[in-house]
């Protein structure tokens, strides 16, 4: 499992990991996207708490990844990113899968701030750039589809600054949980994509 503030790079690196290790990928905020951009009933009972930075209602989300959860997939093992972001949701998991471990990406808030502002996502296939760290070849097109890329709008400085208030508030509480159980790793998430993935290897061959 994945944790840590916005922007911190957990979605990068769970791609790769699970790429690496044929494990699925399990994003709720990828999920919530997709539902969002399909117009699903979820979809349009999320997309406001996204635009606004807030988190989408725990039933909802719970429902979504249950349903994930069972897909034939994830019966091999799954990384988790981004999701529980409230006591409730990791009291929830605790029914539904076993951990091996839960890493707790690091960054200070400048850092956080400067991979938010300049991320831009393909609306087509959900690929991730950042304007300087990971550019795409040319200059705002999608390397995969050649699709105009856009940013998320949750990564406006107004959300931004809600998103922070909330993983402190809500979200740092997920982390005590963990660490009370022994679970936690806490993970250097500076450096380039490069550097973090071979920390991140380090750690887990350690487990
Ligand atoms: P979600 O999509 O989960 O957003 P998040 O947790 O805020 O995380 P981000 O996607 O912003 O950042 P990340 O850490 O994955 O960073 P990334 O790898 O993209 O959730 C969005 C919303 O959905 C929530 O606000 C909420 O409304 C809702 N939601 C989702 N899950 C929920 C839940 N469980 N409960 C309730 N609501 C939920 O990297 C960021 C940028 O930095 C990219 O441009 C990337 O290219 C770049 N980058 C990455 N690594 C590096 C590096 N090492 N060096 C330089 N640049 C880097």
């Amino acid at each position: 499992m994945f944790l840590g503030p916005p922007g911190a790079g957990k979605g990068t690196q769970a791609v790769r990991l699970a790429r690496a290790r044929h494990l699925a990928h399990l994003s709720t905020g990828d999920l919530l996207r997709a539902a969002v951009a399909e117009g699903t009933p979820l979809g349009r009972a999320a997309d406001a708490h996204i635009r606004a930075g807030r988190l989408v209602p725990d039933d909802l989300v719970l429902g979504a990844l249950r349903e994930r959860i069972g897909r034939s997939d994830a019966r091999a093992g799954f990384v988790l990113d981004g999701f529980p972001r409230t006591l409730a949701q990791a009291r929830a998991l605790d029914a539904m899968a076993e951990l091996d471990a839960v890493v707790s990406f690091e960054l200070p808030e400048p850092v956080l701030l400067e991979r938010l502002a300049g991320r831009r996502i393909c609306p087509k296939c959900g690929a991730v750039y950042h304007v300087s760290a990971s550019p795409p070849r040319e200059p705002g097109r999608c390397d995969r589809d050649g699709v105009e890329l856009r940013q998320r709008p949750d990564d406006r400085p107004e959300a931004v600054s809600v998103r922070l208030r909330v993983y402190a508030e809500q979200t740092e509480p997920v982390l005590a949980y963990y660490r009370e159980r022994g679970l936690l790793r806490p993970l250097d998430a500076s450096g380039s994509t490069d550097e973090v993935a071979r920390r991140l290897t380090a750690l887990l061959e350690g487990e």
